[in-house]
């Protein structure tokens, strides 16, 4: 399975850099991926809708090492190829979808740092998106022999209908008086507000004369928001991914976790039905984050019937017509086809630059097997890694032999952090003791 496209320096260099330091590239997946060919067939379908002003949500589900990140590290490349706009981020213990301590506004805030579309893949799209939106509003005016603060107002109309929408919409405006007048001060406090950098209303009233913020819990609120706003500015639609899940199942307060459960729900409803206009949600997680009934998205009872998955799709049969698309780990054959890409991806497409023969694929991977078992292809970073540290060496120090270096090689095991101990006792004190996130937002209202 050995592929002719040509391969791009930047790809390359992107594609071995990332995976040497353990981390999964964000571009060039294409070159490297193997399998996945259905799932990923499903997700160019939602991309097209998405592109079209339709919605679409998915959990991509699976172990520790089965490449739910790489996965949606493609998606959002073949979505950004798709012109539409991608933000992502990993949920972590201070970044959540639902909070009344800034962890949702922190969440908010990095989404948007990350923002990128296909000619800035590496984020900090979000000026440009908002410079866009103005711009083909000052070419349309002059096109109609109008007042561009008319067209912009006008565009930004449909956004008033949303929850929220007359702030944003007039945020905006604010950038485009900031555009016209020279004022970079009030350009730039519109796109701090945008990236929910605001942390008070006083601050944004002062500085853009509005009454509200980005704020714990209004997040999707105005993911929304920004989807439709994508939309005017010339783009497709917003992909919205959101990595490690688990670390909402791993919350020691049974209320937070629902409340962050609650707005999962709120983007299943508004998917399924519809009405996220041009927004799509790309969740990973593990399996005991989808189905432990206990703490995990099935704790809830509407999520738990809304995901609830196809009886008879198991075995070995898939199921991709409902929101839950589960990867399984890979297989030594996949390991073979990867471990032939990589050598491919680093020989930059050229056959007679590839630096080992077959027969040191499948002695590496002999190797590993005897080091560390079935993780070798189970949970393949390491692997990966060594082996590209292997190629890196062969490259440089040329009449090296293959088999002695592997003699040689050490390969670790990968740790997997799911395993830790979960804060359980915690639970039940931590609910009883502390008035929780939510207390406090009941106390405000
Ligand atoms: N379909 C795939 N094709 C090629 N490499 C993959 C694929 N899926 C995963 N990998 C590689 O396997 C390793 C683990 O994948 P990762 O996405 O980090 O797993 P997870 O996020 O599920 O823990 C990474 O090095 C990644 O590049
Ligand atoms: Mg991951």
């Amino acid at each position: 399975m050995t592929e002719t496209r040509p391969i791009r320096a930047k790809d390359r260099d992107a594609i071995v850099q990332s995976l040497r330091a353990g981390v999964v590239p964000r571009r060039g997946q294409q070159h490297i991926q193997v399998g996945r060919q259905k799932e990923l067939e499903v997700m160019l379908g939602d991309v097209e809708r998405l592109a079209d002003g339709g919605s679409s949500v998915r959990f991509i589900v699976g172990a520790f090492g089965s490449g739910k990140t790489f996965f949606l590290n493609l998606v959002r490349s073949v979505a950004l190829e798709r012109r539409l706009v991608a933000v992502h981020a990993d949920l972590t213990p201070d970044r959540r979808l639902f909070s009344t301590g800034g962890h949702a506004r922190a969440l908010y805030a990095e989404l948007m740092r990350n923002m990128s579309h296909r000619s800035k893949p590496e984020g900090g799209a979000l000026p440009g998106v908002v410079e866009r939106f103005a711009s083909s509003a000052v070419h349309d005016a002059r096109e109609r022999g109008v007042e561009p603060s008319a067209v912009i107002h006008e565009r930004l109309q449909s956004l008033s209908e949303l929850v929220g929408g007359y702030d944003f919409a007039q945020v905006v405006e604010c950038y485009w008086r900031g555009h016209d007048t020279g004022d970079e001060a009030l350009q730039s406090n519109a796109i701090r507000w945008l990236r929910a950098e605001f942390a008070t209303r006083t601050d944004a009233r002062k500085a853009l004369g509005v009454r509200t913020i980005v704020d714990d819990a209004t997040v999707y609120d105005h993911l929304k928001l920004m989807a439709r706003f994508v939309r005017l500015a010339g783009y497709g639609g917003l992909l919205v991914c959101l990595d490690e899940l688990v670390n909402l199942y791993k919350m020691a307060s049974g209320r937070a976790r629902n409340s962050n459960y609650e707005q999962i729900l709120r983007v299943l409803n508004d998917c399924l039905q519809g009405t996220a206009e041009g927004a799509g949600f790309l969740f990973g997680g593990t399996p005991e984050f989808l189905t432990d009934t206990r703490r995990g998205l099935f704790s809830y009872e509407a999520l738990q019937s809304r995901l609830g998955e196809n009886a008879f799709a198991d075995g070995g049969r898939v199921d991709l017509s409902g929101p839950v698309i589960r990867l399984s780990n890979l297989t030594p054959e996949d390991m073979y086809v990867l471990l032939m890409n990589l050598r491919h991806v680093y020989a930059e497409g050229d056959t007679e630059k590839y630096l080992v023969p077959d027969e040191a694929l499948k002695a590496f991977m002999e190797h590993c097997d005897r080091r560390i078992g079935d993780a070798y292809f189970r949970t393949p970073r390491n692997t990966v890694k060594e082996f590209l540290h292997l190629l890196a060496v062969l490259e440089q120090n040329p009449g090296t032999e293959w088999s002695n270096l592997l003699q040689n090689m050490d390969v670790a095991d990968e740790h997997n952090p799911d395993l830790e101990p979960l804060p359980e006792d915690a639970e039940e004190a931590e609910d009883a003791r502390e008035p929780d996130d939510d207390d406090l937002a009941s106390f405000r209202l």
